[in-house]
């Protein structure tokens, strides 16, 4: 019989591809959104790619009560996928009880839903932002957690406190904590893909949309780095490979290949790649320059930093393949087809 699994944020940018990725390997899924930052049609992009409609559940996780409601409806549901958060870093800084309400709510209710129905494995969205700027690069997953420097990186660290010491209690629960590095681009179909709202704070989206002619100007943010050209580096990785990683781990709960009750690991490329290597490489892919002037750093960024991906391609046999080449492409093609460009 088919496994089912909760997508909680399953209509957002992350969510949407691993819902697609989910179905294509066999798995029911179940998708709760509030789609107060994403849209309903990204369902109709989901069918188009995989011919299935996802069961959907317009909730917002952190009340309760409806959180609970989601839970005793689907009471046969074999994991869960939490990505139902919110995600922007300088909003945080300026609304950081919206943050703490709603990201801790939600992963509470979460536990608590899972609990009473019984369903004992979990797989978190969790970030690179838990280790700070690192003396040592790359970033293993032994590598010290530092002080979070937004609200935002603050509720993650918390999260996966919270759900360390639910499982501490509930040894009948497991989950795997998956710490992204920078997600870019968007499925190769480009029938879905990353919608900000607004002006985009991430660079990827930024760079799409002032090409498509919505942004006049890309600003990057500092150009004395101690980095080789002196812009900052991340390690971008493409969000399809990273929806695989998912799948990759909801396999290995339900095979109940965990060797730990609670895991983490690093999902991103292993490489570094500087804002002005990303100008460059959106350049040579489609042939489109990319308007932009050098500014000021931007307040809270850090240098660098990229994963050490071993154990990730060690552990769960999962490595991502798609490089920055890849990303942009596709990154340009979505927003092609939404903004209905030639
Ligand atoms: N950048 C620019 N111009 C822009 C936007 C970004 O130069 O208009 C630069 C940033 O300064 C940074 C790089 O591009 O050096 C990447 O910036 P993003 O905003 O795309 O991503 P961040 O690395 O700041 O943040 C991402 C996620 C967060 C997560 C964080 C962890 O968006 O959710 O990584 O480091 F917390």
């Amino acid at each position: 019989m088919k496994k089912t699994v909760l997508v909680a944020g399953g209509t957002g940018y992350i969510g949407s591809h691993t819902a697609v990725e989910l179905i294509q390997k066999g798995y029911n899924v179940v998708i709760a959104d509030s789609l107060e930052n994403s849209e309903i049609t990204v369902l109709d992009g989901i069918e188009k790619i995989t011919g299935v409609k996802p069961q959907f559940e317009e909730l917002d996780l952190s009340e309760r009560e409806s959180c609970l409601g989601l839970f005793k409806k689907y009471s046969n549901i074999d994991a869960v996928i939490h990505f139902a958060a919110y995600k922007a870093v300088g909003e945080s800084v300026d609304f950081p009880l919206k943050y703490y309400r709603n990201n801790l709510n939600s992963l509470m209710n979460i536990l608590e839903g899972m609990k009473l129905v019984g369903t004992n494995n979990l797989v978190f969205s969790s970030s690179c932002t838990v280790y700070g700027q690192p003396d040592l690069l790359p970033v293993t997953e032994k590598t010290d957690i530092q002080e979070a420097n937004s609200p935002y990186g603050n509720t993650k660290q918390i999260s996966e406190e919270i759900i360390r010491d639910f499982l501490n209690v509930n040894k009948n629960q497991k989950a795997i904590a998956l710490r992204y590095f920078n997600p870019i681009g968007a499925h190769a179909s480009a029938l879905i893909g990353e919608l900000p709202i607004g002006v985009p704070n991430n660079l990827v989206p930024f760079i799409t949309q002032t090409v498509a002619g919505l942004r006049q100007e890309l600003s990057v943010f500092g150009d004395d780095y101690n980095t080789p050209d002196g812009s900052a580096v991340r390690d971008y990785i493409h969000v399809v490979d990273l929806a695989k990683a998912h799948v990759v781990a909801i396999d290995r709960m339900l095979e109940d290949k965990n060797k730990a009750q609670l895991e983490y690991f690093n999902l991103g490329t292993g490489n570094g790649v500087s804002v002005l290597e990303c100008i460059e490489s959106f350049e040579k892919v489609t042939g489109l320059k990319v308007p932009h002037k050098i500014v000021g750093r931007r307040a809270g960024d850090i240098e660098q930093i990229w994963a050490n991906t071993s154990y990730a391609n060690d552990e769960l046999g999962w490595k991502a393949e798609l490089g920055i080449d890849d990303c942009m492409l596709s990154a340009w093609n979505w927003e092609k087809n939404i903004r209905n460009i030639k």
